[in-house]
């Protein structure tokens, strides 16, 4: 294959974006709940390996370590010296905070902690029963409107809730974040990769690889075999191969990091795609 079209295969092209297919998930990182500064040399040395390999989008979250995640991924990209405009980073703000001020005061949280002065990406986490989506967008809009955050999206939505999104927002938006991998179609049932798919919306998809299933699948361990790569490439390769499929694997292990980035030079066949799914 030629260095163009692995180019290519690498990323999505959207209104003049140009956006990784495979990024850096961070749950986890820095603690689950709440923040476990015991973990911090493990934590930092994962972050570092993935700067270093050449992951440049990064997703992280207000909630994910009570904020520690945000604080930990800021001080990495800070240390490794990559450039801020060389990197895509998403965070998001919590079901608890869709209030007009509380989006406004978390994104300044979020972009405190991180020690940045814009997100590329700031999202929805997941909706709420009974929230506000006009307010929550008022503020969203806002931040855009100030350089705060350069692009909106959700995440968790179905596809009525995503409409709705779609006409409060000021700007298109870039994704719907939601759980996507070989044994968990819900978003393909429920309408949301096809609307996605035909709308110009990126469907980021989370937990790529986290179930049990990649040992346990006897197409995808065939598959490995036969082109000589993990089967949780395969998995991975399954998504990006996918239009306007990103994903977004976590690991604190190099190894793993380096194989999940290099899923996405994996073409795989229409049969393949087929006997995946
Ligand atoms: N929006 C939402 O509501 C939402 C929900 C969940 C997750 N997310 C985002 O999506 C990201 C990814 O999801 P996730 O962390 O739940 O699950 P995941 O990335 O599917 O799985 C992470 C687990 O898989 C293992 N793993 C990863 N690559 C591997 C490989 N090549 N070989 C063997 N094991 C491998 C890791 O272990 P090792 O460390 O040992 O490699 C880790 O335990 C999160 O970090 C977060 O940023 C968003």
């Amino acid at each position: 294959m030629t260095g163009s079209i692995i180019l290519w295969m690498r990323y999505e092209t959207i209104r003049e974006l140009l956006i990784p297919k495979i990024g850096f998930g961070t749950w986890t990182i820095g603690g689950q709940e709440n923040a476990d500064l015991t973990g911090d040399d493990r934590f930092m040395a994962a972050l570092r390996s993935a700067l270093e390999l050449g992951y440049t989008l990064f997703d992280t979250a207000e909630v994910y370590a009570a904020g520690h995640a945000e604080e930990l991924l800021g001080k990495a990209v800070r240390e490794s010296g990559v450039a801020r405009d060389k990197l895509f980073l998403t965070s998001k703000v919590s079901p608890d905070h869709l209030a007009y001020e509380d989006v406004l005061r978390c994104c300044e949280s979020s972009l405190r902690r991180l020690e940045m002065d814009y997100l590329d990406l700031y999202l929805i986490h997941w909706p709420k029963q009974g929230m506000n989506l006009p307010e929550t967008f008022r503020a969203l809009n806002v931040l855009v409107r100030q350089g705060k955050v350069r692009h909106l999206g959700v995440s968790n939505f179905n596809l009525k809730l995503l409409k709705q999104a779609e006409r409060l927002a000021e700007t298109p938006l870039l994704t719907d974040q939601v759980s996507y991998c070989v044994p968990d179609r819900t978003y393909v049932l429920n309408g949301v990769l096809e609307y996605c798919q035909q709308n110009d919306i990126l469907l980021t998809a989370y937990t790529p690889v986290k179930h049990r299933f990649v040992k346990g699948n006897k197409n995808l361990l065939a598959m490995a075999g036969s082109r000589g790569v993990s089967p949780y490439q395969i998995a991975l390769a399954w998504l990006t191969t996918q239009p306007r499929v990103i994903t977004i694997p976590m690991s604190l292990d190099p190894r793993h990091q380096a194989e999940n980035l290099l899923a996405a030079d994996i073409r795989l066949s229409e049969e393949e795609m087929q006997r995946l799914a």
